[in-house]
Order: C-alpha cells, then sequence, then structure tokens
C-alpha cells in the first residue's frame, strides 16, 4: 500500500510539519510505502500561467483549461506537475496537510489543485466523480485551525467545519477519490495565543496520540458521502429521489 502526503506549510519546524512527519512514521510502521511533497520546499508555484506551457496552443491568448488540456494531449505536462500526478497515481491513500488560512488553504495548496488537476489529463465531463481518474483510491483532508472544536460548531463562530471543507474534500470526490473524513486538529495556537503554554503543549501532544491512531485505523474511518452522476438531471440539478448530503447540494433553497 503506498500513501502521498501533500503539505503546505513554509515552515519546515511547523506543527503541520510534525504532523506531516508523524503520518510518515506512523504509515510506514504500518507497513506503507509513504511519499511526501512538501510544495513549500519544493518551490512549487501555484500561479497557472502561460510560461508554464512551453508548446501553447495559442501563444496569444492564455487558456488555462485549453492549455491543460493540449499539454495533456501532447504530453507537455511541466515536468513538476506530471511527477505529481505519478505520485497520485501509484497511491491508495492521499493525505492533505495544511493550517487553515482565512478559512481556506493556504494559497500554495489552492494551486496545486489549479496546476496538477490538470483539464483533460485529470478530468473531463466523462472522467468525473464516480467515473474520475482516482476511483478506487481514497484521500483525506488533516488540517489545523487556530481556535476551539465548540467555534467550528454548527453553530460556532469560526463556521461549520463540515461545510468549511466541504469545498476541499468536493475537489478530491470530483476526481474520483473516496474522501476518507477528516482530521482537524483544533485550537493549534501559533501566533496568537489564547492558552496558557502548558496547556497548549499538551493539547499538541494529545493531538499527535490521536493523528497516530486515526492513521492505525484508518481502514476503518468512515468517507464523506458525495452524491453520483446519475442522480443529477439533465439541468444538472440533484433530482428528487436523491439523497442530500450537504447543505451545499439540496433540495430545498
Ligand atoms: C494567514 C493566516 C490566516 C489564518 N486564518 C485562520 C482561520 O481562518 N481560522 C483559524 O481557525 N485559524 C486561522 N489561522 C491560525 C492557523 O490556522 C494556525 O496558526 C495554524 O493552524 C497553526 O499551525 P502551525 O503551527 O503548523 O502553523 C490563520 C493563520 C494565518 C497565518
Amino acid at each position: 500500500m503506498r500513501a502521498h502526503i501533500v503539505l503546505a506549510h513554509p515552515e519546515p519546524a511547523s506543527y503541520n510539519a510534525h504532523l506531516a512527519a508523524t503520518a510518515q512514521r506512523v504509515l510506514a510502521e504500518q507497513g506503507w510505502t509513504v511519499t511526501v511533497s512538501d510544495l513549500y520546499a519544493m518551490g512549487f508555484d501555484p500561479c497557472e500561467a502561460a510560461r508554464h506551457f512551453v508548446h501553447p496552443n495559442d501563444p496569444n491568448r492564455f487558456d488555462a483549461q485549453s492549455e491543460q488540456r493540449h499539454a495533456s494531449a501532447n504530453h507537455t505536462l511541466p515536468n513538476h506537475v506530471a511527477d505529481e500526478i505519478a505520485r497520485l497515481d501509484q497511491s491508495d491513500l492521499v493525505i492533505l496537510q495544511y493550517p487553515m488560512w482565512w478559512h481556506m488553504p493556504p494559497a500554495i495548496l489552492k494551486g496545486w489543485f489549479d496546476r496538477v488537476f490538470a483539464y483533460g489529463e485529470i478530468y473531463t465531463s466523462r472522467m468525473r466523480f464516480e467515473n474520475g481518474r482516482f476511483k478506487g483510491k481514497r484521500a483525506m483532508l488533516s488540517v489545523t485551525v487556530g481556535t476551539s472544536e465548540a467555534t467550528y460548531a454548527y453553530n460556532g463562530r469560526s463556521g461549520d467545519i463540515d461545510l468549511m471543507l466541504w469545498p476541499v474534500n468536493f475537489n478530491l470526490a470530483y476526481v474520483g477519490f473516496d474522501v476518507v473524513k477528516p482530521f482537524v486538529a483544533y485550537g493549534v495556537e501559533s501566533g496568537i495565543r489564547y492558552s496558557d503554554p502548558e496547556t497548549i503543549e499538551a493539547r499538541l501532544r494529545d493531538i499527535v496520540v490521536d493523528w497516530s491512531r486515526a492513521l492505525q485505523t484508518i481502514g476503518e474511518r468512515p468517507n464523506v458521502p458525495f452524491n453520483r452522476m446519475a442522480e443529477w438531471g439533465e439541468d444538472g440539478r440533484i433530482i428528487s429521489t436523491a439523497p442530500s448530503y450537504s447543505p451545499f447540494m439540496r433540495h430545498q433553497p
């Protein structure tokens, strides 16, 4: 079994880097072969742009999807994008490790989606969801947040964590992954401190224990449900008999 960890944090001594290293160690102990893409260390450029396409379809006007499709068809995607796709192809499990920044992933990870999930190569209108490139593989978010679990409850001031993470999970489902229930590390107070240092230290130690256990039992961890292609009608709306799994796709406005 192979796992691939994508780490999106600029500081090698960060708690996020520590969680990525923990995952690497715990999975290896369980017999997994683990690869890591440390996006900052790799100098990954998250900005999709014309400069990445050396044999452009249209040198006069850059259109990201057209160029991605052209490069996919001609096997001219940038090497580091093709390498990352190869790591995903080889993996049974993908873990995205990142801190919540402004209620979203850091820009470098958003750009990883923009560039690595290339149109043509990774998705087309026929190659999506249960027909997606990565069907049969699992993917999971491991996210650190600065505030408490209560603030991420359905009525919390940070926003319902299930809804906050839904769009990122949806990207994974879109390209065919089975999406594993995310692991959220709450109260990872770094720059802004609400608690005393001993409390924070004890909390961070407990999180590593929980994370290790989650990885040791990854096979039993539930998936986040998403609708299947057949559950959307001709008009692109959910059909009346299909289940609704999230307020993002619901039967009533
Ligand atoms: C630019 C930036 C934006 C942040 N936005 C949020 C946020 O929206 N919600 C939150 O809970 N924490 C937020 N934080 C706090 C980080 O999530 C927290 O510091 C991080 O998860 C700690 O992990 P680290 O020690 O590995 O950096 C933000 C931090 C930064 C630097």
